[in-house]
C-alpha cells in the first residue's frame, strides 16, 4: 500500500489533503504541530498521527521515522505546514516573526524534503503546498511572499537532482482558501465578494499533481478554475557566439 505524509495535516487544507489521499486509498500519516488535532484527523482517516514542528529539523526526521516503522514505507510526501508571516511591510521588522515564517514556511520544506529523501523510493514524490502569492506581487504580506517564492524556486531547482533517483516534486500554488489561516482577512474578502477555494479544491489540486507525471512545475489554483500549470518563460542567460539567445529551459518541461 502507498504510503502519504502530510504536514499541516491536522487542519485546514493539509487535513484535507489526507482525506483525499485517503480515499485515493494510501495509508496516511497526519503530522502536525497540534498533535490533539493532527490525532483526530488520522482518527477520520484510518491513518497514524506524530507530532512534528517542521522548523526543527530533528522533527522532520522523526516524523519519517515514525512513517517508515508504522507503515513499512514512504512513497508521498506533501508539505502542507505553513503560517501566515504577521510582519507587516513597515519598517521596524519584529526579527523573532521573520525568523518564524522563514522557519516554519521555508525550512520546513527543506527539511521535509531533506528528511523524506532516504526513504523515498523510485516513483516517489513530494509535493508542496505553497501560495499564488509565491508567482505574483503579494502587497500585504511581502514575507510570506518571500518565503513560498522561495519554496517554488527550491522545488524547480531540486527537481533536476531528483530526477535520476526516479523522484517528483512540484508546487501547488492556491489562491485564498476558507481556513481558519485566513483569520480576519475572510470576513473582508466576503465583504468585497471575492470568491475563495475551498480546502477540498486545493486537495483536488494535489490529487492532480500526485496522479500525474510531471516534476518541477508549480501548479496556480483560483476559484472557478481547475488547477493550472504555471508557464516560467524561458530564461535568457546570454549569447551565443552567432548573436542567438542561450535560453536555460525548465528540466523535462512539457513544453
Ligand atoms: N488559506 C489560504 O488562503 C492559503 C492560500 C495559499 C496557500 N496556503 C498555504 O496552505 C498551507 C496550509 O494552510 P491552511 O490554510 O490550511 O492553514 P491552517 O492554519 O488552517 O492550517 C495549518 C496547519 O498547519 C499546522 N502547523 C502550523 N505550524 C506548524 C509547524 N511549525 N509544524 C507543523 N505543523 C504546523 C497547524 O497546526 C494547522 O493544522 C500553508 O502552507 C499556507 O501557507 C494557504
Amino acid at each position: 500500500m502507498s504510503v502519504a505524509l502530510v504536514t499541516g495535516g491536522g487542519g485546514g487544507i493539509g487535513a484535507a489533503i489526507c482525506a483525499r489521499l485517503a480515499a485515493l486509498g494510501h495509508a496516511v500519516v497526519v503530522a502536525d504541530l497540534d498533535l490533539d488535532a493532527a490525532e483526530r484527523v488520522a482518527k477520520e482517516v484510518g491513518g497514524t498521527a506524530v507530532r512534528t514542528d517542521v522548523a526543527d529539523p530533528a522533527d522532520n526526521a522523526a516524523m519519517v521515522a515514525h512513517a517508515v516503522a508504522a507503515h513499512g514505507s514512504l512513497d508521498v510526501v506533501v508539505l502542507a505546514a505553513g503560517i501566515q508571516s504577521d510582519v507587516p511591510p513597515d519598517p521596524g521588522i519584529d526579527p523573532a516573526r521573520y525568523r518564524r515564517a522563514l522557519g516554519v514556511n521555508l525550512d520546513g520544506v527543506v527539511f521535509g524534503v531533506d528528511a523524506a529523501l532516504p526513504a523515498l523510493p523510485a516513483g516517489g514524490q513530494v509535493v508542496v503546498v505553497a501560495s499564488l502569492a509565491a508567482l505574483g506581487p503579494e502587497q500585504a504580506n511581502p514575507v510570506y511572499a518571500l518565503t513560498k517564492a522561495a519554496a517554488v524556486a527550491y522545488v524547480r531547482a531540486m527537481s533536476t537532482p531528483l530526477a535520476p533517483r526516479g523522484v517528483r516534486i512540484n508546487a501547488v500554488c492556491p489562491g485564498f482558501t476558507d481556513t481558519p489561516f485566513l483569520g480576519i482577512t475572510a470576513r473582508l474578502l466576503r465583504k468585497q465578494k471575492m470568491p475563495l477555494l475551498s480546502p477540498d479544491e486545493v486537495a483536488a489540486a494535489v490529487e492532480t499533481v500526485v496522479t500525474g507525471s510531471g516534476t518541477g512545475e508549480a501548479w496556480a489554483l483560483v476559484p472557478g478554475r481547475p488547477a493550472q500549470r504555471y508557464e516560467f518563460p524561458d530564461l535568457p542567460v546570454g549569447l551565443h557566439a552567432d548573436g542567438t539567445e542561450i535560453v536555460l529551459k525548465p528540466f523535462m518541461s512539457a513544453k
